[in-house]
């Protein structure tokens, strides 16, 4: 209920106090979680309290400061994060290089005027430029996932003038219209039906069933204007195609003029061991989705790198997509800054080396525990265990995080649990983390 701007004053005044606060008392901390319990509660989402039930019984667990490859609660106490943000934290959390150049742009100037021409976004344009597969050439920035997937079928139509796309079962491509016509889960389709027209699923990793879809939609008159695919799905439990199916797709596309759109917001950014997941298959796409860790996990950003091809639709008229703060001068600074890290640090390398560390230590565990954990993948720092069922899966994460590590399911795949730390884990983290899931698994081990 609207209440009097004195009020909302006295409000917004205490609520930066709080945001200037760097620790608070016990009495002040426990008085503080209730008071945003029932803001959750009133204002945000009252099913979030339930979901968020891994934070324990009285969600008093409430994320505060966070450095490196860990984050401290509001009463102090440490979590190693082995989810990393879904893949925000690749570089960790308040990476310096990458505070500074946001503080150093802040300093400046943090959002544009939109109209006249800013240096951040040309020089990171340039950069992912340089850095991606192929002729990828330019790139048009936003702040989500989901609007870069938006921006990719929309310039993918432009380019080829067709309507109808091509993705992938357990694909997870976003929940905006667009985005959620590629996502493929029912439970999250079905309520908002129908979406974009002209949309079809291929089973993930089948080459054969694709080429025949392809072939009909082409005979029908629907020839598809894009083929969009993650390289390894993220929110389907970490699945990894066969190795002749990323270059199969190209193939595909080009004997048809399509648009082979890489969608590496999770993976990419060298979480799987190389810069994006699709190095992999010495591959390039003609539009690539970047997101999430682009950010260096300081401030949103996202881009959509695409060849000249499959962007000059936009020449003639480049408001024809547009948005008013995407690709803003402190995210482009994040970003640039992202990079410059994951090279400097070789961080993909730090990822392939750490994820064979972290792999060869759950393939032990699941060997413990083979009714439990009945398989372990991954590729580099992108890794799942499944479990027997989804609701044992929900019990080894509950016992984890009050061992203090946090992991979390799949949107796509509940019976996976996704481990994705930033790639700057240490030794000493990875194997403290590997003694608490088998702590955890032989908890639940003993009550099935
Ligand atoms: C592969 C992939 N694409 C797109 C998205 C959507 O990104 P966002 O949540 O930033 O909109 C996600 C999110 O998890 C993703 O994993």
């Amino acid at each position: 209920m609207r209440k009097s701007f004195d009020e909302v004053l006295k409000y917004t005044d205490y609520a930066l106090d709080i945001i200037k606060k760097q620790t608070m008392n016990d009495e002040e901390s426990k008085a503080f979680t209730k008071e945003i319990v029932h803001n959750f509660d009133t204002h945000i989402n009252p099913g979030f309290l339930e979901y968020r039930k891994a934070a324990g019984e009285d969600f008093t667990v409430m994320e505060w400061m966070a450095n490196g490859d860990v984050f401290t609660d509001l009463h102090g106490n440490e979590y190693i994060d082995c989810l990393g943000g879904f893949g925000v934290f690749n570089c960790g959390h308040r990476h310096p290089k990458v505070v500074e150049a946001v503080k150093d742009q802040l300093a400046k100037q943090p959002l544009s005027s939109a109209e006249l021409i800013d240096a951040n976004r040309s020089l990171l344009a340039r950069i992912l430029a340089d850095v991606t597969p192929g002729d990828l050439q330019f790139s048009f920035f936003t702040s989500s996932g989901t609007e870069t997937v938006e921006c990719a079928l929309k310039m993918a139509a432009l380019a080829t003038g067709r309507h109808h796309f091509i993705a992938f079962e357990g694909d997870f491509h976003g929940k905006t219209a667009g985005s959620l016509s590629m996502t493929a889960k029912a439970h999250f389709r079905q309520p908002f039906l129908p979406l974009l027209q002209g949309t079809r699923h291929c089973k993930f990793g089948d080459l054969d069933m694709l080429r025949k879809m392809v072939e009909v939609m082409d005979y029908v008159g629907e020839r598809p204007a894009a083929i969009i695919f993650e390289p390894i799905q993220g929110e389907n439990g970490i699945q990894i195609p066969p190795d002749d199916f990323i270059p199969g797709i190209r193939k595909i596309c080009d004997e048809y003029d399509i648009m082979m759109i890489a969608d590496e917001v999770q993976a990419g950014m060298g979480r799987t061991g190389t810069l994006f997941a699709i190095d992999y298959y010495n591959v390039a796409p003609d539009i690539l989705c970047l997101a999430k860790s682009l950010s260096g996990g300081v401030i949103p950003v996202s881009a959509t790198v695409c060849t000249k091809r499959a962007f000059e639709g936009m020449f003639p008229d480049p408001l024809l997509h547009s948005t008013t703060t995407g690709g803003n001068p402190i995210a482009t600074a994040a970003a640039i800054a992202a990079i410059n890290v994951l090279l400097s640090e070789d961080l993909p390398g730090r990822a392939k080396r750490a994820g064979g560390m972290f792999m060869a230590g759950l393939e032990k565990i699941r060997a413990k525990y083979p009714k439990l954990m009945t398989d372990v993948r991954g590729r580099g720092l992108f890794i799942a265990m499944e479990f027997v069922d989804g609701d044992k899966g929900y019990e080894v994460v509950y016992e984890m995080f009050n061992r203090h590590v946090l992991v979390s399911g799949s949107l796509i795949n509940a019976k996976t649990i996704r481990i994705e730390p930033p790639l700057m884990i240490s030794d000493e983290h990875i194997e403290k983390a590997l003694k608490v899931i088998d702590e955890s698994c032989a908890v639940v081990y003993k009550s099935m």
